[in-house]
């Protein structure tokens, strides 16, 4: 079983304790994406996953300039991986993008707790917004899993959906944004929104969309590390104007 939590873009919370005990029973195995937390603020080995994967482009190297990735677990499940991905494929990163990443951890857990409070701030704004139709973020006692939130992480990380109540609406609202950069990476220093549906939801047909739970109206926010009255004021001017 494999899934991310919190996952991209819905900002669903899935129970890796029970995931792993469920699939445990029948001798399977639990791989649990991370990178909407990182390992500041989640490790889903605590709660009984064998492997977890962290995209370090996003939070791990944190400031949107380089690619990288981890699986993390246990030395007899990784040397596996290591030998037929790295000395058979050759999928090593390479030493700047290494050195990038070694940099940018160092200043991870004060990164995640200013993400956290900015993204906390904005939800809050969000939902008081007549013009925002729907907020999901784990930090909002809105969030259906917002307990399980709590139990499972130590803060509710960057990354707020929220859903306009129209399509003009959206399309103007992504328009006239000042400050916030429109973006499909996330994590980063700087705060990025996508418009899901034309952006890395295009590939996906409307039933596969729906299926999802991405709406056409869907926005998928990483919250940065900007002065949140600033990051407000953008979003308060931009809605303003749909
Ligand atoms: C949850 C999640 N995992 C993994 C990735 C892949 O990351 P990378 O850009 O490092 O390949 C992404 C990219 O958006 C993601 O959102």
């Amino acid at each position: 079983i494999f899934f991310e939590s919190p996952s991209n873009p819905t900002i669903d919370i899935i129970d890796i304790q029970k995931c792993a005990d469920l699939i445990h029973e029948v001798n399977g195995k639990c791989i649990v994406d991370n990178t909407f937390a990182s390992p500041a603020l989640q490790q889903p080995l605590e709660f009984g996953a064998d492997l977890v994967i962290e995209s370090l482009t996003k939070y791990i190297n944190g400031h949107g300039d380089c690619l990288g990735g981890a699986v993390i677990g246990s030395k007899n499940k990784i040397l596996n991986i290591r030998y037929y991905w790295q000395e058979t494929q050759g999928q090593v990163l390479s030493p700047f993008n290494a050195w990038l990443i070694l940099r940018g951890i160092r200043t991870l857990n004060l990164r995640m707790a200013r993400h956290s409070s900015n993204a906390m701030k904005i939800a809050e704004f969000l939902e008081d917004n007549p013009k925002v139709t729907k907020v999901v973020y784990p930090g909002l006692k809105s969030h259906p899993a917002h307990e399980l939130a709590k139990k499972q992480m130590k803060n509710f990380s960057g990354m707020i959906g929220f859903e306009l109540e129209s399509v003009e609406a959206s399309n103007r609202f992504i328009d006239v944004l000042k400050l916030i950069k429109v973006g499909v990476s996330l994590g980063d220093t700087t705060s990025l929104i996508e418009y899901t549906s034309i952006m890395t939801g295009i590939d996906l047909a409307s039933w596969e969309r729906k299926s999802m739970n991405i709406s056409n109206t869907h926005f998928r926010f990483s919250v940065g590390l900007e002065d949140p009255e600033d990051l407000i004021s953008d979003l308060d001017q931009a809605l303003k104007q749909i």
